[in-house]
């Protein structure tokens, strides 16, 4: 069975002190996790160390990073390579999201190579898509997606593929407070899953946990999470206050 997971992205917030709170405040919260539920920290490079002493213990909590290098070990000033993740026992790593796309101008083919090196290093993409809001009101979303889809991803062979994790983002839901509808998301996550199963065959579609991110909160999340393509959530700004964190994690399906 496909995991549910609440990812929280806690993009570029907190100062060293205020995350330190934060994950304290989280692991004081009494979660009951089942085996197919798991809980993610995107949290920034220099707090990956700190995340990751404060969940050696926790179960079913692990820590993501935001991004990782295209490139491996070298001479790229600034850059984080999967390999240095791995080897801090990272295992899980955000890739392509809109942000990224937009601000650092990281194109399908960038990300594809992001992919390898983190599948190399066995650390697990969180690989994030999703549509402009021109794209939506074109009704174009659905192409717009897939083509995002197949050139970062249809490279991959079907072991690589098996469990792996798509985030479906829509830009004009991010930190906006303009949520798309539960009916909505489960129709783009039928089609992601869809898009897998044509190339891959439905076993394979079917292990893909595919979450919805775009202003999921405390009270919306169920709503959305209980549709049956939609594995969970990729979390921003709710992300940022516990008590919000523990309801969208107490809404993952079982
Ligand atoms: P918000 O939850 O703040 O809308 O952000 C969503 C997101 O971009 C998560 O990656």
């Amino acid at each position: 069975m496909r995991k549910q997971i609440a990812a929280a992205n806690w993009k570029m917030n907190l100062t060293f002190e205020q995350a330190d709170q934060l994950i304290n405040e989280l692991l004081n919260f009494s979660f009951q996790l089942n085996d197919n539920q798991l809980v993610l920290l995107g949290v920034p490079f220099p707090y990956l160390m700190m995340a990751q002493h404060h969940l050696r213990l926790s179960n079913g909590i692990f820590v993501c990073a935001q991004n990782c290098a295209s490139t491996s070990n070298g001479a790229y000033t600034g850059e984080v390579s999967a390999e240095m993740l791995k080897s801090m026992d990272i295992s899980f790593v955000i890739i392509g999201h809109s942000e990224r796309r937009e601000y650092y101008h990281e194109n399908n083919a960038l990300l594809s190579e992001k992919v390898n090196k983190a599948l190399e290093s066995k650390v697990k993409p969180v690989f994030c898509c999703g549509e402009p809001l021109a794209v939506r009101e074109g009704n174009n979303q659905n192409s717009f997606v897939e083509q995002q889809l197949k050139e970062s991803l249809f490279h991959l062979s079907s072991d690589q593929i098996r469990n792996f994790i798509i985030a479906y983002e829509p830009i004009w839901a991010i930190g906006t407070g303009k949520t798309a509808t539960s009916e909505q998301a489960q129709e783009m996550h039928a089609h992601i899953r869809n898009v897998f199963a044509e190339k891959y065959g439905m076993e394979i579609a079917d292990s893909i946990s595919i979450l919805y991110g775009g202003s999921v909160k405390g009270a919306n999340a169920a709503d959305i999470f209980g549709k049956p393509d939609v594995d969970g959530g990729l979390v921003g700004g709710a992300s940022l206050v516990a008590t919000e964190f523990q309801k969208i994690i107490n809404s993952l399906k079982a």
